[in-house]
């Protein structure tokens, strides 16, 4: 599912157009300083960690589960001379919490609903936020329960192992806030709904 074909789909869009109007609301949420890391989990080729370094971050740091996305990443942030303040790492951030450093910054852009064990993902990324946490995820509406099972019923007949969550927000929101983080920011779209927690 998320394979070259997507990396390079996603790249052309963010040459293109910038970031999507999800993507830009959690940069606007997390207020970067100047001097500050990111930790983006599930970033994909990057965008919001390039955005977030060229709004004054220092360094920033990309996990993922899958490789496709680097080699479309990477020119990115050569194109504007940042290739050299990201790191690159591949994994799975919920069951190895080693894969990454703590960041003053955490974003999760939707990723949450990709993972089945929501505790697990949203502890791991809020016990990594020094500052503040970001994320986006589906809004727990009707529409996108429904939405969720066509898209599971067309992985299950496509064999694709992908399957779409649309974890209940109170417990995400708790998850974070168990981890010692408060909800400083919420805003609810039509589909995705975004919340921005900082340490208290
Ligand atoms: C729908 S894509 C979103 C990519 C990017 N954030 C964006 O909005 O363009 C979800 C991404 O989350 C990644 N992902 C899901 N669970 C993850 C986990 N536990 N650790 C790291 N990455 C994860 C997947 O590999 C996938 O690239």
């Amino acid at each position: 599912m998320f394979n070259e074909r997507f990396a390079r789909k996603l790249a052309r869009r963010y040459r293109k157009r910038g970031l999507d109007e999800v993507a830009q609301r959690l940069v606007d949420a997390v207020r970067v300083r100047e001097g500050e890391s990111v930790l983006e989990i599930g970033g994909g080729i990057g965008a919001i960690d390039l955005e977030l370094l060229r709004a004054g971050a220092e360094r920033a740091t990309n996990v993922e589960l899958s490789t496709a996305y680097e080699e479309h990443g990477r020119a990115l942030f050569e194109q504007v001379g940042l290739a050299d303040r990201i790191d690159w790492r591949y994994g799975n951030i919920a069951t190895d919490a080693e894969l990454a450093p703590a960041a003053d910054i955490v974003v999760l852009n939707r990723v949450v609903c990709c993972y089945p064990d929501m505790p697990s993902l949203v502890g791991a990324a809020a016990a990594k936020a020094r500052r503040v946490l970001a994320l986006s995820f589906p809004r727990d509406t009707w529409l996108m329960r429904m939405g969720g099972r066509a898209i599971n019923a067309w992985c299950r007949l496509r064999r694709s192992e992908f399957r779409f969550f649309v974890h209940p927000p109170p417990a995400i929101v708790a998850t974070a806030r168990e981890r010692g983080l408060q909800l400083v920011g919420e805003h609810e779209g039509r589909i995705w709904q975004t919340v921005a927690l900082e340490r208290a």
